[in-house]
């Protein structure tokens, strides 16, 4: 913020909906945003993500918050709708919301759970893309974000495998189908987490690390916790450790994660 309390940054005049904003890297991201200036549609399921709009709010950002469930389509067209009767349009959206339920051999994965780590990380973001385009078109631009995961080649989690792979795949081809609308689609594997990481806390420029200043997901669907499903791999005792990817992660272009 400016001394006068207005706002500076990169996203001065700029309308940013962030979905799973209510904690973790979406939070992160829309504090982050609003210190630079943007207007925030906060969009998460939990009903946590009234707190955050205050505390965006007590930053002197313009800030929404919608709760409603992504993995319907009719949860995506609402939001997108509520930030454009709020704001009149949107120039930036992440698709935040995802995460591993279980972790586990697939080979012990059960169909319902599946089908339920695939609703989880593949289909918000599909919904909102397709939720948000109409109003970019009209609007001659805009810019999505989606936020995957280097976890698209590994073990333990294949069908967030699947999910977080589809994620890259609609956004290169987002990508390549938009880019003469001036609709840029970026996918985000991990560098969010390295640069939050890599950072202080105490510095006012610093993403607060989850891990230090939220503490774990308080996403009644994230494991591993108590009461959730996942189940933690540990190898034997005197088992020499295994590696965590099986492939490990290509250095890729921003566009697209391994
Ligand atoms: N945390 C990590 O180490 C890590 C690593 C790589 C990638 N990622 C990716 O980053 C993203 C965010 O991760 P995080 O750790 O901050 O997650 P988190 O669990 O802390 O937060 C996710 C948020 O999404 C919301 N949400 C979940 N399902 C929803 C739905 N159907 N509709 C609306 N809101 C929903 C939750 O309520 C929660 O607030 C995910 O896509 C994840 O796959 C995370």
């Amino acid at each position: 913020m400016t001394g006068h309390g207005r706002p500076e940054g990169r996203f001065v005049g700029k309308v940013m909906v962030v979905t799973g904003a209510a904690q973790g890297i979406g939070r992160t991201v829309a504090l982050g945003a609003a210190r630079e200036g943007a207007s925030l549609v906060l969009v998460d399921r939990a009903e946590i993500v009234h707190e955050v709009r205050a505390e965006l709010e007590g930053l002197g950002a313009q800030a929404l918050a919608v709760t409603t469930d992504l993995e319907n389509y009719s949860g995506a067209d609402s939001a997108m709708a509520q930030a454009l009767d709020r704001f009149g349009r949107i120039d930036i959206l992440v698709n935040n919301v995802g995460g591993t339920i279980w972790a586990k051999p697939y080979a012990e994965y059960r169909e319902p759970e599946i089908e339920a780590e695939v609703r989880r990380s593949l289909f918000p973001t599909l919904w909102c893309c397709r939720a948000v385009l109409p109003a970019m078109l009209k609007q001659g631009g805009g810019v999505i974000v989606n936020v995957s995961s280097v976890a698209t080649r590994g073990v333990n989690r294949v069908p967030y495998a699947a999910a977080t792979g589809g994620v890259n795949a609609l956004t290169a081809s987002l990508a390549f189908e938009y880019a003469e609308h001036g609709i840029r689609v970026v996918g985000e594997p991990n560098s969010v987490l390295k640069s939050y990481r890599s950072r202080p806390t105490t510095s006012a420029r610093s993403v607060p690390a989850r891990l230090t200043a939220v503490g774990p997901s308080r996403d009644p669907g994230r494991g591993p916790g108590p009461g959730r499903p996942a189940r933690v791999i540990r190898p034997r005792r005197g088992a020499r450790p295994r590696p965590r990817c099986a492939i490990p992660p290509a250095r890729s272009p921003r566009t697209c994660a391994p």
